[in-house]
């Protein structure tokens, strides 16, 4: 699996110098893995229908990319989850949006941008699996092992990330940076507290406690 090497020849652009302090892995990287990924999903997924969940709402660009390169059917429904809502204590996840889609039977595959403690994608994996789906699997972009929590492990991981607070690439801190085309690091005085930054406004569904 290929690692987070940090990409030669990749310069940060100047809009974002002041704040991102390297590409830690480029456009063309992850281009290239994406394909991989892709060639990989559909080989395992030819034979029952897929249906895809990507969590909300760091998956936007994975996801965008990944399924145009997907060679079968599929249908695709989102899940909203967070762990950083107003007046909650870190740890506790919110469901801000259902999955809608009948999953009974069928293939389900859940994208998330990065597998970091494992609580998000434990938890709604545990979730969706009372939905009676054929099989699951789960596929991230990235993979942080060094803050893993729980023993969750993905079926299809992009790349592997040390222990850095990532943004770019549909990661955001605090709603931004998600429309830079690479993953990238923030200069060590702008990376935010262990807990995450708060994102006020939170419409909550359904509190969610945590394994
Ligand atoms: P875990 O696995 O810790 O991941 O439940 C939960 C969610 O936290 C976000 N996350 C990050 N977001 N840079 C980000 O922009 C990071 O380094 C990072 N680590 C975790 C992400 O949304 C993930 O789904």
């Amino acid at each position: 699996m290929p690692s987070s090497r940090p990409a030669s020849g990749s310069r940060v652009p100047a809009p974002w110098r002041a704040e991102i302090a390297r590409v830690l892995i480029s456009e063309a990287r992850i281009k290239r893995r994406i394909r991989d990924l892709a060639l990989e999903i559909t080989r395992d997924h030819s034979e029952n229908e897929l249906v895809i969940a990507a969590l909300l709402n760091g998956t936007v660009l994975f996801l965008a990319d990944l399924i145009r390169c997907l060679n079968l059917p599929l249908r695709l429904d989102f899940v909203g989850i967070s762990s950083y809502g107003n007046n909650t204590r870190p740890g506790e996840l919110i469901i801000t949006k259902e999955l809608r889609l009948d999953v009974e039977g069928r293939d389900l595959l859940i994208l998330d941008d990065i597998l970091d403690t494992g609580r998000t994608l434990q938890c709604v994996h545990q979730r969706l699996r009372k939905l009676n789906p054929a099989r699951i699997r789960t596929c991230v972009l990235l993979e942080k092992t060094a803050r893993r929590e729980v023993a969750f492990q993905a079926d299809y991981v992009g790349f592997q990330v040390p222990d850095l607070f990532v943004v770019g690439y549909g990661l955001d801190y605090a709603e931004r940076y998600r429309n830079l085309p690479f993953v990238g690091v923030l200069h060590s005085d702008q990376q935010p507290t262990p807990t995450g930054p708060p994102q006020p406004g939170l419409a909550v569904v359904r509190k969610v406690k945590s394994p």
